[in-house]
């Protein structure tokens, strides 16, 4: 994929997009401590959708990234609301306030949020793991959901759900727009996800090897090299369950029966400093697709051009 970064694609018109004021529906991944101002307003100046996170739970640190978006980029971006991590619900008057008009919860009940934030005027998606979720999701009066597949790097439900399985699935069911999050990395991927039902996609391993995101460089060299299997997920059978980066401590951890959040004292360590025993570098399955550190622009329109190129090419099997 070698769009330059001049080489900006046609707008890609669906509900996702026309939703989220944006050229294309593809959104950057909340991601403790990575998903701030400096990636995701790449994201949004590209024409995607740039999130902040919230789940560092440094709402202090959150606030000031939320109005450092204000100053560098006049695009929409969203706030993701994790809802395990945050526990003063005053954020959600916070992103109200600063003007937010797009919100992703997850890790926790739809009904907290959902009609405060859409009541103020906010777009809400939730991100689910399972079809029960989707619909009870739904019934909370969300606009979309971020269907996320269990092969995504994160806190993941412990009874994971391929993205190939689970889009189809919830798709089949519900009306709402969905965002497919999961193993998406470019555009046959989502092209694919589009095949299986979803308007949008999101990105979450991809964008931590963007040039643009704040990790430090020996996690980016990491999921380049790393293979397909190169993943491990912990918790299988306690809460949460996690998908991270297969090390040495994570290939101890995956035999662990519980492996508990402690595990994140020294995240930045990792994140920031480059030490990738320090704790757990969550990534995806998707790293063993990914070759070579690529800057926003080139993921996100690289991404659309390539897109574009598989759907005309399927078009020979009609
Ligand atoms: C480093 C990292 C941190 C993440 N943190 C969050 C988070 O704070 N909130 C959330 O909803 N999802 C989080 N996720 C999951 C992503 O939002 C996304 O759905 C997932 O990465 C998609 O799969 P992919 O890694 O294959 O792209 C995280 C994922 C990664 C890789």
């Amino acid at each position: 994929m070698t769009a330059a970064a001049s080489d900006r694609p046609a707008p890609l018109r669906t509900r996702v997009s026309e939703l989220l004021g944006v050229d294309y529906p593809i959104v950057q991944a909340p991601m403790g401590w990575i998903a701030r101002s400096q990636l995701a307003s790449a994201v949004s100046a590209a024409g995607g959708l740039g999130i902040i996170e919230t789940s560092s739970g440094e709402l202090d640190a959150v606030r000031r990234e939320i109005i450092e978006m204000r100053r560098l980029t006049d695009q929409p971006f969203g706030v993701n609301i994790a809802q395990a991590f945050v526990r003063d619900p005053s954020i959600a008057d916070f992103v109200i306030e600063q003007g937010v008009r797009f919100v992703t919860t997850s890790a926790g009940d739809p009904t907290k949020y959902t009609s405060h934030l859409k009541a103020a005027g906010l777009t809400v998606f939730h991100v689910v793991p399972t079809l029960a979720a989707a619909m009870k999701a739904v019934d909370a009066g969300v606009d979309g959901l971020v269907v996320e597949g269990g092969e995504g790097g994160g806190f993941k439900n412990p009874r994971d759900v391929s993205t190939m399985v689970l889009l189809p699935l919830v798709a089949s069911r519900v009306d709402v727009p969905i965002i497919a999050a999961g193993g998406i990395a470019d555009g046959i991927s989502m092209a694919a996800a589009f095949a299986l039902g979803a308007e949008g996609v999101q990105m979450g391993t991809r964008m931590v090897s963007a040039a643009e995101s704040p990790v430090h460089g020996n996690w980016k060299q990491a999921i380049v090299d790393a293979a397909e299997t190169d993943t491990v997920f912990l918790n299988r059978f306690s809460r949460p369950g996690l998908r991270a980066l297969r090390t040495e401590l994570t290939t101890r951890l995956e035999r662990d029966e519980q492996v508990d959040l402690s595990v994140f004292g020294r995240i930045t360590d990792l994140y920031f400093g480059g030490d990738l025993e320090a704790s757990i570098a969550l990534t995806g399955q998707v790293a063993g697709r990914i070759d070579t550190v690529e800057s926003v622009d080139e993921i996100v329109h690289g991404t659309v051009h390539e897109f574009r190129r598989c759907v005309a090419a399927l078009d020979r099997y009609r």
